[in-house]
């Protein structure tokens, strides 16, 4: 099926396409709570009510002891005054990264709204009952990729089957098994930035930061 669109450069394509032609909603900064917490709660809840497909995957970027960054999505599982939360294995590339250098940044865009959130920070590891508890309220088949383990590596089909075969046994024959390098992380945000896009290109940023007492401090921003 072809729509002729081939035939034109691939930068006059991406230029063509529209950018926050749509409805979007208000975002007033005077009015934003004093926790980042609590605004991100108020945009999730309008985002589910709004059927945002899937506000809760985000974008988490690492380094590692190089300088050398990777990113990934992953889903957020928590956002509470302790930070944002994610899981995953500590065996995995992101998981040596965190080790080697704890600092990270997690980004999300919801395009059916413009609106974006950023915030970085270092990263600390749950203990492992927290790390279980996530592990254990997975669905099965993905408690059985997980402890088949090998996250990232070079895939051999043959040995995959027969490690998640393994996997999904011991956990029928055991429903409290966890992975042991299943990890929750915690990023503790330094600062947390809120955009909202204007149809008129009058983009609002709202940066909190957090001071050594614990509380916010908030800067409008330059879009
Ligand atoms: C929508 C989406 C959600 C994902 N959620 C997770 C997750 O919660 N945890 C996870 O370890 N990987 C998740 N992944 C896979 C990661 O993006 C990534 O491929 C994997 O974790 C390996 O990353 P690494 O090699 O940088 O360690 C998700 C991928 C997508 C596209």
């Amino acid at each position: 099926m072809s729509d002729h669109t081939e035939h034109v450069p691939l930068r006059d394509r991406l230029r063509a396409i529209r950018m926050f032609d749509t409805d979007l909603p208000g975002f007033d900064p005077a009015e934003a709570p004093d926790s980042p917490v609590a605004l991100f709660t108020e945009w999730l809840d309008l985002a589910l009510r709004s059927g945002v497909p899937e506000p809760h995957v985000v974008n988490l970027a690492t380094a590692d002891v190089a300088g050398r960054p990777s990113s990934r999505f992953l889903i957020l599982k928590d956002v509470d005054e302790a930070g944002w939360r994610f899981a995953s294995s500590s065996a995995s590339p992101k998981g040596r990264d965190l080790a080697a250098n704890p600092n990270a940044a997690i980004a999300c865009y919801w395009a059916k709204q413009g609106r974006q959130i950023r915030a970085r920070g270092p990263v600390v590891p749950e203990p492992p009952e927290r790390s279980a508890a996530d592990f254990l309220a997975r669905s099965p088949d993905a408690r059985a990729e997980a402890l088949a383990g090998g996250q990232s590596e070079p895939l051999d089909s043959e040995k995959r089957a027969v490690a998640v075969a393994e996997a999904r046994a011991r956990i029928a024959a055991d429903p409290g098994t966890v992975a042991p390098d299943w990890t929750l992380y915690t990023l503790q945000p330094e600062s947390v930035e809120f955009w909202q896009a204007a149809r008129n290109r009058e983009h609002v940023r709202l940066r909190y930061t957090r001071e050594g007492s614990g509380r916010w401090t908030r800067t409008l921003l330059r879009p």
